[in-house]
């Protein structure tokens, strides 16, 4: 098996340290405190929740609920009902137990899937009143649970988009104060979940405790990478590893990617196969980048460019990075920034501007594309 996991969760011997963070959302949840927890895309959210799901598997139910498919409240509650119902094993033999009297109460139809004889929910559509009343229901059904219950709303700023009027304080309302739940909040994008969590006049305002997700120290990540390398009898140096991880600022699913490529290849420490796995990555993705410029206007694309050929940009309005970029204005620039931000094609991370996807950075400081 290849040790370096791309996605999802194997396991707590394939996932790098995290330790800090894991006590601390232990520690919330022991002492009844909702976390939310946000960090760059694909830095190891998802996962990270994961591997606490199976550390309080004695002590709690815990129902994960990825929402990023939804687009109303009543997609978020559908999606809700059917985690909830799959965790708790509504299967077509068990008809006793409650999970069919919550399906009942909520005029719900359930299919299973022929091959797996998993659940699905399907609830009918309704009023917001209606999504209302479901909702409170299922957290009602979650507050008689023997265990304490631990609810994880995954990509949760999509909440933002839902159509429904007062989503956010109808959700608060809902949630606060629950006897025997507790929530952990993720997202990955950073304005929104500051939007959501740090504006004083929004209702999750100061509801939460926050964890903010960084890159896994250097340090840690290259004993890690080593030690894989090593027991699947394979052989990595350490300025090799440096490359790998400078090359991809430690951002872990870029390092996971790169890591797992090169175990694929049997690594005996070659540094040109180190280089040529680097210019694979790259070489595959390049439809996509193509595509990127498509979609960018000629001063975005410029401007993307110029900061993936720096690295990072502390002032890209300066009237030095424009006129060795040959940039037109600082005026046009700063409306390319403004839309490139947005679109999260470039981040301000830590005051520096960079190109969001590492790889996509990459390529482009290398390519002579115009
Ligand atoms: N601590 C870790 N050790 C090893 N791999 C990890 C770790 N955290 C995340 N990953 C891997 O990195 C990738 C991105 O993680 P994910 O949890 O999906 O990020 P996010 O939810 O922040 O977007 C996944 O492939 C995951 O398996
Ligand atoms: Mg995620």
């Amino acid at each position: 098996m290849n040790p370096f996991i791309v996605s999802g969760f194997a396991g707590p011997e394939y996932f790098c340290n995290r330790k800090a963070e894991l006590s601390d959302l232990k520690e919330a949840f022991r002492n009844q405190r909702n976390v939310t927890l946000y960090s760059l895309r694909r830095m190891g959210k998802s996962s990270l929740v994961k591997n606490l799901f199976g550390t309080l598997k004695k002590e709690a139910d815990c129902i994960y609920v990825d929402i990023f498919s939804a687009m109303s409240l009543h997609d978020m509650v559908q999606l809700f009902a059917n985690a909830v119902t799959v965790h708790f094993g509504h299967t077509l033999k068990s008809i006793l137990g409650n999970i069919p009297n919550l399906i009942k109460s909520i005029n719900a139809s359930v299919s299973y899937d022929p091959i797996t004889g998993k659940p699905e929910i399907k609830i009918a559509l309704g009023n917001f009143e209606k999504q209302k009343n479901d909702l409170v229901k299922i957290i009602k059904f979650l507050e008689k649970n023997k265990k304490r219950v631990l609810i994880a709303f995954d990509e949760f700023q999509s909440i933002l988009r839902f159509p429904e009027k007062n989503v956010e304080s109808l959700l608060r309302t809902v949630f606060q104060d629950r006897k025997n739940i507790n929530f952990i909040y993720c997202g990955s994008s950073k304005g929104m979940m500051t939007a959501l969590f740090n504006d004083s006049s929004r209702p999750f305002y100061q509801s939460t405790q926050h964890l903010y997700l960084e890159e896994i120290k250097k340090d840690d990540y290259s004993a890690f990478i080593i030690d894989k390398f090593r027991k699947g009898n394979q052989k990595i140096d350490k300025p090799q590893v440096d490359f790998i991880l400078d090359n991809c600022r430690c951002h872990t699913y870029y390092v996971q990617f790169f890591c797992n490529r090169l175990f694929s290849k049997n690594f005996k420490g070659s540094d040109d196969v180190l280089h040529n796995t680097l210019e694979e990555i790259l070489h595959e993705n390049q439809s996509v980048y193509f595509n990127y410029r498509n979609l960018l206007t000629d001063t975005q694309w410029k401007l993307v460019r110029a900061v993936a050929k720096e690295g990072n940009v502390e002032k890209p309005l300066s009237s030095d990075f424009i006129g060795k970029h040959n940039l037109k204005s600082s005026s046009s620039v700063q409306r390319s920034l403004a839309s490139l931000l947005e679109k999260e094609i470039l981040i301000n991370y830590r005051g520096m501007y960079m190109v969001y996807d590492v790889y996509f950075s990459l390529w482009l400081k290398r390519s002579s594309v115009n």
